[in-house]
């Protein structure tokens, strides 16, 4: 190894005795040194040593407009030398306000309010208790229970892990979460060749119009991710299955809970994963992209209808009292307010589209490779999933760890890939060029190789 300077040694050196990494197993940097970064400049980050890497998955999805954008940048800025904070019980601000009216405009028509969390996960939470206190407000004080699909994901605190079917990342917490139906999806992967997709998403649907069919007056809600489980190895499903959803949830009185934390705000190639299946939600909750992957917020939106149970005198102890200490924090919703200025500057929905194409071109080189079991894109969301075998689609072994073979070779080109075991998938910031790019997926070409050998 050539010699660190002694400021990447020392980095090195103090994270390793105070600083415990999300997602990792630390013993892991015994072999593999944690890379301190220095600093970020569009699509790159650079390491103390001067390395660059090209974030090919916006730092865990959140990234939108590149790292140090000028224009957030200077918002957040501006906002810091105006009001930092303020609680948001019995106080607003002009960001909030702003932020709120822009989100109510931008998302489908029927959601009009917006109860602000700061991560993922707390949306999540937000968007659970309040459909169950929704219910209970309303007297069926029965519906209790909320329904996930298989290989969900929802986040990490005790009420989004329990929502979720990753079991890598649930099955040690079992005794702690809440009691959930699990339903079967009309996940693409599984799709036999032979059958069109709507007689498949008709087929696999039946399993959920069966549980809310049973059990609708015990259910609260059916929580979903809109077209691409993320965490959950970026698998894809078809628009009609949630068109059936919302038809069967209006049919059953059933709360629709879309977590668009991850697809929102563009990924799918709509600003909104709901649009694009056509389809509005009782419950909407975003967050990563919402400040362009600057600062932690997140927002759920819902629908008149459902704020009205709340809103009766303080006696009648029917308010949601549920609240985080940097709720609607100014210099995030400033940061927001900068991304959807961002978003509608540069027509970047439909700018997106030449990218989406680009990807798309690039994917068929995986065509015909006798390790990968399938090619899938979803707008700017892309994914390979690497197999023993293509015909029966047999998985490598989780142990063998393939993914993050290929993960240590993109780092050495100047690629920052993080696959999700044997899936290997491109997520970049939309401020990429067509020739980025190619140079993301000739390193991924190489990468599988290394994956797969032997
Ligand atoms: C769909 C979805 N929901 C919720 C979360 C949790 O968000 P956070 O990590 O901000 O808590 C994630 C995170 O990846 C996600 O992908």
């Amino acid at each position: 190894m050539e010699k660190q300077s002694q400021l990447t040694r020392t980095l090195i050196a103090k994270d390793k005795d105070h600083v415990w990494h999300p997602c990792t197993q630390m013993k892991d940097h015994e072999d593999f040194p944690i890379i301190p970064i220095e600093r970020g400049e569009g699509v790159w980050l650079y390491d103390t040593e001067g390395n660059k890497y090209l974030d090919a998955v916006s730092s865990w999805w959140v990234n939108i407009f590149g790292h140090a954008n000028p224009v957030i940048s200077q918002a957040i800025a501006d906002q810091a030398n105006c009001l930092e904070q303020v609680l948001l019980a019995g106080f607003t601000h002009q960001p909030v306000v702003d932020l709120s009216t822009q989100l109510v405009e931008l998302t489908p028509d029927n959601l009009q309010k917006c109860f602000y969390a700061d991560n993922g996960s707390s949306a999540v939470e937000v968007a659970l208790k309040m459909s169950f206190h929704y219910w209970r407000n309303v007297g069926k004080t029965d519906k209790k229970k909320f329904v996930a699909l298989k290989n969900s994901y929802h986040g990490e605190t005790i009420g989004a892990l329990s929502v979720g079917d990753v079991e890598l990342y649930k099955d040690t917490y079992q005794d702690l979460l809440l009691d959930v139906i699990i339903v079967e999806g009309a996940d693409n992967y599984d799709k036999p060749a032979g059958e069109s997709v709507d007689a498949y998403v008709e087929r696999c649907f039946q399993a959920m119009e069966d549980t809310l069919a049973q059990r609708h007056n015990e259910i609260s809600a059916v929580i979903v991710e809109p077209l691409v489980q993320c965490a959950g190895s970026m698998r894809m499903y078809d628009a009609a299955y949630l068109q059936r959803l919302r038809a069967a949830c209006d049919r059953y009185d059933v709360h629709l809970i879309a977590d668009e934390v991850a697809v929102g705000f563009g990924r799918t190639g709509h600003l909104f994963a709901c649009q694009k299946a056509a389809i509005s939600p009782d419950f909407m909750c975003l967050s990563k992209g919402l400040t362009g992957g600057y600062l932690p917020l997140s927002v759920v939106l819902t629908t008149q209808q459902i704020y009205a149970a709340f809103y009766d005198e303080y006696t009648s102890l029917r308010a949601f009292l549920h609240s985080h200490s940097y709720t609607g924090n100014p210099l995030a919703c400033a940061a927001a307010l900068a991304t959807l200025k961002l978003f509608k500057d540069n027509d970047v929905i439909n700018t997106n589209q030449k990218l989406i194409e680009r990807i798309k071109h690039n994917g068929e080189r995986f065509r015909g490779h006798q390790h990968i079991g399938d090619i899938r894109q979803t707008g700017m969301i892309f994914a390979i999933e690497l197999v023993q075998d293509t015909a029966s689609k047999k998985a490598y072994p989780w142990q063998q760890r393939r993914g993050l073979k290929a993960y240590h070779f993109a780092l050495k080109n100047q690629l920052l890939l993080r696959p999700l075991g044997n899936v290997i998938y491109f997520m970049p910031p939309y401020v990429i060029t067509t020739e980025q790019i190619d140079m993301v997926f000739d390193v991924m070409e190489q990468a599988v190789e290394i994956a797969v050998a032997d």
